[in-house]
């Protein structure tokens, strides 16, 4: 990586400050004459680039079933700022989920960005909003940013779009984000509007809302029925983790290509797995070929890979990925592509690494399909979330007690009290998918696990037995052997339909696709 500068360069003095001290290193000349050549002699940037995002249209109705939740108030929106990786080095940049979920802008769109939903009254004095987008447009290359802000000039990171741009894509009217303040501090004051920000995606944005906010006196909303006070920002944070509950037509496009982006990645795993098991950290392997897939064909994977092989796949979220694959060994596989949008798959396949599964790793595959079954029969309209749960424990406990692994019955299991199978799993079965890998994680419980299913809900089901090698009291043939199977799952009108169905769950599918992908 070449070194980056800001505007001054060659202060050599030794009384400099400590921030100044990180332009110690560029040799870039700072004369006015420099300037006035750097910054002239380009052609004009060809007009009309951009074209409407498909989103377009569905962001627009995301935005309007959130403007009815909060008539008056005004809703702040960020994208978020760039995030230090060390230094003065910066991460990719990956919008927060609400306000990709509500622009349709994705990959490394925009930072700083602030999604504001302005109230309005109509004439017929009904309340709406109207939203307004505040981004940084590309500077112009008379400006010193243009050649030498390291983190946002169009020299050292590309050109972003103009404010024009920005409009055609998302079809919401932008403006500087210069103006932000100004915009937010309008009837803000004592007895004015309520602010919302959306809390932990932007800490300056929160800054600017607090400020404006001790001017105007606290906001917050009296909860009657509870006589205490809620959080205004939590409630919002709510709301549009709930608006993300059922998948819009747009929602559920994407969530298919990212599927299918996945299972090709699965596929390419499993051509690596010859090199994997040569190699000391096999698990390396397995993460950078999907991960390599996962950048190629999409942004990025939706959560790190889990590449976890023997023993490890007894570890729930392994991605340390630095142990070796081996042949005997099973290799569990938990992995997903995120696609430009940011909408990411999560899918999880337990492969026996040389081929073909022994036969104490095919009693516990079996036994973990049969629960993913139950789970599949139950995840239908008018079922609850948690009755799909129940279904796979339902199997799992059985098998345990079939196994004699239990301290009692498949039924004390069951019973609140008991729950001794959840030693073997401890995670759940399911949760929501989406922009993020755990969606809609701010729902409340009556709206999330309580909820009745409906058309439009995407969720995986993963179950999973995990046998560590030092746990005494399962046969030792069993121990050090982990297994998830996980798949999207799409509810329909009649049922659901599993979207990660092409890539093979049953063993002997398993053996026959990686045989043949094998050669
Ligand atoms: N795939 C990782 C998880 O669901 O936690
Ligand atoms: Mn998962």
């Amino acid at each position: 990586m070449s070194s980056q500068s800001t505007a001054t360069d060659t202060d050599t003095d030794s009384t400099q400050s400590l921030e100044e001290r990180s332009t110690n290193r560029s040799q870039r000349p700072s004369s006015a004459r420099f300037r006035e050549f750097i910054t002239s002699g380009w052609a004009d940037r060809p007009a009309g680039d951009a074209t409407p995002c498909p989103a377009a249209p569905f962001t627009e109705a995301r935005r309007s079933a959130l403007s009815a939740l909060f008539p008056g108030d005004r809703l702040v929106v960020p994208a978020g700022p760039l995030k230090t990786r060390s230094n003065d080095t910066d991460y990719r940049f990956r919008p927060h989920s609400a306000f990709a979920h509500l622009t349709g802008l994705g990959t490394d769109q925009e930072p700083d960005a602030v999604l504001v939903l302005h109230p309005v009254t109509g004439e017929d004095g009904t309340h709406g909003h109207e939203s307004v987008l505040y981004v940084r447009p590309l500077a112009d290359r008379d400006t010193e940013e243009f050649y030498a802000d390291s983190r946002y000039g169009e020299f050292w990171v590309g050109a972003r779009p103009s404010l024009d741009d920005v409009t055609t894509i998302t079809g919401i009217r932008a403006a500087h984000v210069d103006d932000l303040p100004d915009a937010l501090a309008k009837d803000a004051g004592a007895g004015g509007i309520t602010l919302r920000v959306v809390p932990g995606a932007d800490p300056a944005t929160e800054i600017l809302v607090e400020s404006l906010r001790a001017l105007g006196g606290a906001q917050v909303v009296v909860d009657a029925a509870a006589e205490g006070t809620v959080d205004v920002d939590a409630e919002l944070a709510e709301a549009l983790s709930e608006l993300r509950l059922v998948k819009d037509a747009h929602e559920i496009e994407q969530m298919r290509l990212a599927v299918d982006a996945t299972l090709d990645g699965f596929a390419d795993v499993v051509r690596a797995l010859p090199r994997a098991s040569e190699h000391r950290r096999g698990e390396r392997v397995v993460e950078t070929t999907f991960d390599a897939h996962a950048r190629l064909e999409g942004n990025t994977v939706g959560y790190e890979t889990i590449a976890a092989a023997g023993e490890h796949a007894t570890t729930l979220h392994w991605i340390r990925n630095d142990g070796p694959v081996r042949p005997g060994q099973l290799l569990l596989l938990d992995a997903g592509v995120e696609i430009e949008s940011l909408y990411t798959a999560d899918v999880t396949r337990t492969l026996p690494v040389d081929g073909t599964y022994t036969d104490p790793q095919r009693r516990v595959y079996q036994a973990v399909l049969d629960a993913a079954d139950a789970a599949f029969a139950a995840a239908v309209p008018g079922a609850r979330f948690g009755d799909v749960h129940d279904a796979a424990m339902r199997v799992i406990a059985e098998r345990l007690a079939d196994w004699g692994l239990l301290p009692g019955t498949a039924e004390e299991s069951l019973s609140p009290e008991g729950q001794f199978h959840r030693r073997w799993m401890v995670h759940g079965t399911s949760h929501h998918l989406g922009l993020d890998v755990h969606d809609c994680a701010l729902a409340r419980r009556e709206m999330y696990l309580d909820a009745l299913l409906v058309p439009g809900m995407v969720f995986t089901i993963e179950p999973g037995l995990y046998f560590k090698s030092d746990d005494m009291t399962v046969p030792e043939e069993l121990r050090g052997i982990g297994v998830r199977i996980e798949d999207d799952v799409l509810v329909t009108a009649d049922g659901n339909e599993n979207l990660s169905a092409a890539l093979p769950r049953r063993p002997e599918d398993v053996e026959a696709w990686m045989a043949g992908l094998l050669g």
